[in-house]
């Protein structure tokens, strides 16, 4: 009977509401977001809600993230409340927090079993400049995004609207659009929509994008595999195998090369985040000066070579590229574990870089004093001839 009313009489506002349901597995809370907007008025009422086993859910205007008006929900610090934070997006990067968007938060907001829940009202949404809806529409576009899941060390918990949100490496993000018919979502009068359970004036647009943030993997490959592997590696092929300083410069020179390909996606990365746009980062502070460091080093090692195979005899510079070497090395190691902590990497993450650090520290000491007793052999077999590393029965190769 009410089905057959509804056709005849094709009057969008009699149904009220819009309503798009992402299922997300049998046992678990799904994505929904419902749109109720009173008739001759320009408020949005709208519910958002997702399972707390993702680290933020939000929707947003449009087709892409660019010029998108976002709202984000996570839970609050207390793991009992929800966090609410409308943003505006200007491209592939963060979302950033905009007080002027006016989200006003209504009853039945927070978290709720596994559920984390959304009911406002915002006052200004319609009209934003890009972000625009448009009400006459039956298929207006918006995006969905789904934050980490999978462990708590992905989880977000704050109470700030202004907390930084992850493009996480290891735990992927879910994303992707959906239209909505705006004229279905008229209401004669003005509240929320009656009920969220079922689709109504909806529709996928596309499948679901898993997204991952590779960018940051390839970054924190190549400079936690340089810093932590092949730069200690060159300095045992000094000190223990095959004791060649042709085969330290190749090596020093090609992770060199690879540390700088990671350098230049640091730099891209940094644009992609609110917490490094500005570079001002004890990471990237330290980041951009080991990558100076590296220069130097790389400088003073040639340098010295270089007068050493002309002039048989030690340079200052090869003594400052000597002590300066380990020190960067050293930096760079510990700038690896900032970066981790930094982007919220999970704790097996940072378990594994810890075993890995260590393994290497004990090489590392193997050669430092293989190094010294090499010398110490040198000073009492009391040979006169010099070599490059200061030790007997050893040419210099190149
Ligand atoms: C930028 C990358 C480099 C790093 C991080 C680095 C690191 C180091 C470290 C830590 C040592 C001390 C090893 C020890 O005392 O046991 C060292 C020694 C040495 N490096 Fe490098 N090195 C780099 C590039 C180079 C290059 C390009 C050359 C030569 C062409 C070079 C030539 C040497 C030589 C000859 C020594 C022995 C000098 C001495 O012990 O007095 N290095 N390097
Ligand atoms: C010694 C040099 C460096 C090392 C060893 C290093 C290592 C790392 C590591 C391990 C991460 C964590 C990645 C993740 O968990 O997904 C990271 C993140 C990051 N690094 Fe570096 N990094 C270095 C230099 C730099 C430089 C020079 C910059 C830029 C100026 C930079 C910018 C970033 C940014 C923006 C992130 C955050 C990525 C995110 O939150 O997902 N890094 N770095
Ligand atoms: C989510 O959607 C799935 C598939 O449509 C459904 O089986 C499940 O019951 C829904 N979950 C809830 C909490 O409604
Ligand atoms: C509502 O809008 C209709 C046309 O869209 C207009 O005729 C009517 O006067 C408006 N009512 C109010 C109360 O503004
Ligand atoms: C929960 O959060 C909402 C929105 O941030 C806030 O309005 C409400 O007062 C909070 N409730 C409690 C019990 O903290
Ligand atoms: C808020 O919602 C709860 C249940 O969801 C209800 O018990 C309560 O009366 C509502 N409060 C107001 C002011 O509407």
């Amino acid at each position: 009977m009410k089905a057959l009313l509804f056709q005849l009489l094709p009057v969008a506002y009699a149904f009220s509401a819009s309503t798009f349901i992402l299922p997300l597995g049998q046992n678990s809370p799904n994505y929904t977001f419902a749109l109720s907007i009173p008739k001759n008025s320009t408020d949005i009422y709208f519910h958002l809600s997702g399972p707390t086993d993702y680290s933020w859910v939000a929707v947003g205007t449009g087709r892409n993230m660019e010029n998108s008006l976002m709202v984000l929900l996570y839970a609050a610090a207390n793991g009992k409340n929800v966090t609410v934070s409308p943003r505006l997006c200007s491209g592939h990067q963060e979302p950033v927090y905009s007080s002027a968007l006016a989200v006003d938060i209504l009853n039945g907001t927070g978290i709720y079993g596994n559920t984390m829940t959304l009911n406002a009202r915002c006052s200004n949404c319609v009209h934003w400049g890009t972000g625009s809806l448009d009400l006459k529409s039956s298929s207006q576009s918006w995006i969905y995004a789904l934050g980490p899941s999978g462990g708590t060390a992905a989880m977000l918990r704050s109470n700030s609207k202004t907390a930084s949100i992850e493009r996480h490496s290891r735990y992927a993000v879910l994303l992707g659009r959906f239209t909505m018919d705006m004229v279905r979502a008229i209401s004669d009068s003005a509240g929320l929509p009656a009920s969220f359970t079922t689709a109504a004036g909806s529709n996928m647009d596309g499948s679901i994008t898993i997204d991952s943030n590779w960018p940051s993997i390839i970054h924190a490959l190549c400079l936690c595999g340089t810093f932590v592997i092949m730069m200690p590696l060159g300095v045992t092929f000094l000190r223990i195998f095959p004791r060649s300083v042709r085969w330290h410069w190749i090596n020093q020179t090609l992770s060199s090369t690879i540390t700088f390909v990671g350098f230049i996606i640091g730099i891209y990365l940094s644009t992609m985040f609110t917490k490094s746009e500005k570079a001002n980062s004890t990471h990237q502070i330290i980041g951009i000066m080991i990558g100076l460091a590296l220069i130097i080093q790389l400088g003073m090692g040639s340098w010295h070579h270089w007068v050493f195979k002309r002039t048989n005899s030690p340079t200052i510079f090869g003594r400052i590229h000597r002590y300066f070497g380990h020190i960067v090395i050293l930096l760079g190691i510990i700038n690896g574990g900032i970066g981790l902590t930094w982007s919220y990497a999970s704790r097996s993450v940072v378990i594994g870089y810890s075993i890995a650090v260590l393994i290497i520290c004990l090489v590392y000491l193997v050669a430092l004093w293989k190094a010294k007793w090499d010398t110490k052999h040198y000073k009492r077999s009391n040979v006169s001839a010099v070599n490059e590393l200061n030790q007997p029965g050893l040419g210099y190769e190149l």
